[in-house]
């Protein structure tokens, strides 16, 4: 499976699936949320609405991850999750390995062969660049499974970008 660090925008991204840094609501925000829904169209939230209506209706949970079609995205999947809010005493590092794992894990069960994440947590929830950046690159080295040939990561700063390009070279030893 090969690993690409990539700056840029995660919704011009043309992989099997994207994954979205949501909130549990699952009805949209801002950052990479907000860019998403704005990208993919109305039928996104109709969809995350109707995820709310039936599978998670008290809203998606810290560290859980679920598919949605991408509508008007290139990507034909958004693989939606909830990393950990610093802001809100969410420190624990395993939940945002949750959300990296269980993300390539529904990317595996959809049959996904490219996916492109974004640094879930290191915008609005507050989390170091640094601690995301490796919890994301030993998530992904972690990765058992078989159907994912390539991951990306989309960065959207310099800072977070260099946060990587050093987790990376750290797991590369
Ligand atoms: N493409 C790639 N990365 C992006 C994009 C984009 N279009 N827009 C923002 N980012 C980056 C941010 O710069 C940050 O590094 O994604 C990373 C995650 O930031 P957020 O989007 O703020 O996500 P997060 O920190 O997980 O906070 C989630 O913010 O937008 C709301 O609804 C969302 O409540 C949820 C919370």
């Amino acid at each position: 499976m090969d690993i690409e660090l990539l700056q840029g925008d995660i919704t011009t991204r043309d992989v099997d699936a994207i994954v979205n840094a949501a909130n549990s609501s699952l009805l949209g925000g801002g950052g990479v949320d907000g860019a998403i829904h704005r990208a993919a169209g109305g039928q996104l939230l109709e969809a995350c609405r109707a995820l709310r209506q039936t599978d998670y209706p008290e809203g998606l949970p810290v560290g859980q991850a679920v598919a949605t079609d991408a509508f008007n995205l290139p990507a034909r999947w958004v693989i939606h999750t909830v990393g950990p809010n610093a802001l809100a005493g969410q420190t624990d590092p395993e939940l945002l390995r949750q959300a990296f794992a269980n993300s390539l894990a529904v990317a595996e069960r959809i049959g996904a062969a490219t996916i492109a994440f974004p640094a879930i947590s290191a915008g609005v929830y507050g989390w170091d660049a640094d601690d995301v950046a490796r919890t994301a690159v030993q998530a992904v080295g972690n990765h058992p499974g078989t159907c994912l040939e390539r991951v990306e990561f989309v960065l959207f700063s310099d800072r977070v970008a260099r946060a990587f390009q050093a987790a990376f070279e750290e797991l590369r030893g």
